[in-house]
């Protein structure tokens, strides 16, 4: 069974009276261990795949499968819990809290697990720092690293909970080229590693890192 499973999902968004079709039936999967790419013009609806496939949002209509658990219909309760478990993000702003340091950034999901023993946590977060090269920054603000390292950052808070699935959207979008290698070199390392990573980018660069690219236009998925 892959790990995710899209069938004919439609978001539609409503305003005042207007509803918007953001996507027009997905239909997709994607195996554990792959690599994607998504590529697609701005307002295309990639984003709007990316949160319903880390279950951040809910299709309109359609199924969603993840590790064999279907999604469509969960509480938002249910999809805290199971994006938890399964799911770590990556985005193109970083989303660090600038007060706490690398380390407490890392252990950010890990506040939100009910049996998280925090000194288990802790060695784990090392690890995982060691890991992303930033071993010697663990006590450092955010605002005192480089672009590169705060997304690096960003990616070990991503792994903190071992998810199945990195999901990471415009990942290298305000980096420059030699850094946004460095980026995808680890998550291609990561990969290697066994996780599954989804890669939302306009950039073909970024996306040939991918061992394979879906490009979405107008809602749909056109090869
Ligand atoms: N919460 C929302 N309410 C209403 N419309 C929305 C909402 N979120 C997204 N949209 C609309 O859905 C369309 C797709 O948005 P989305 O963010 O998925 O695009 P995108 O492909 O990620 O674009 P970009 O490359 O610019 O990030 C846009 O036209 C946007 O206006
Ligand atoms: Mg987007």
């Amino acid at each position: 069974m892959p790990l995710c499973v899209l069938e004919d999902v439609k978001k539609t968004y409503r305003i005042g009276e207007d509803e918007v079709e953001v996507l027009k039936g997905i239909n997709l999967q994607v195996e554990r261990g792959e690599f994607i790419a998504i590529m697609g013009p701005s307002g295309s609806g990639k984003t709007t795949l990316m949160n319903i496939i880390g279950c951040l949002d809910i299709p309109s209509s359609g199924r969603y499968i993840l590790a064999d658990k279907e999604v469509t219909h969960l509480s938002d309760d249910e999809l805290s819990v199971l994006r938890n478990e399964h799911i770590g993000f990556v985005f193109q702003n970083f989303y660090l809290l600038p007060y706490a340091t690398v380390l407490e950034n890392v252990l950010l999901p890990t506040l939100y697990m009910e049996h998280s023993k925090n000194g288990l946590a802790r060695k784990r977060a090392r690890e995982i720092l060691e890991l992303v090269g930033l071993s010697d920054r663990a006590k450092f603000k955010p605002n005192q690293l480089s672009g590169g390292q705060q997304q690096r950052v960003a990616i070990a808070r991503a792994l903190i909970n071992n998810p199945d699935l990195i999901l990471a959207d415009e990942p290298t979008g305000q980096l420059d080229s030699k850094t946004a290698g460095e980026i995808m070199d680890l998550l291609a390392k990561m990969n290697e590693q066994g996780k599954t990573v989804a890669v939302i980018t306009h950039d073909a660069g970024t996306a040939a890192y991918a061992r394979k690219t879906l490009r979405i236009r107008d809602g749909l998925i056109v090869d």
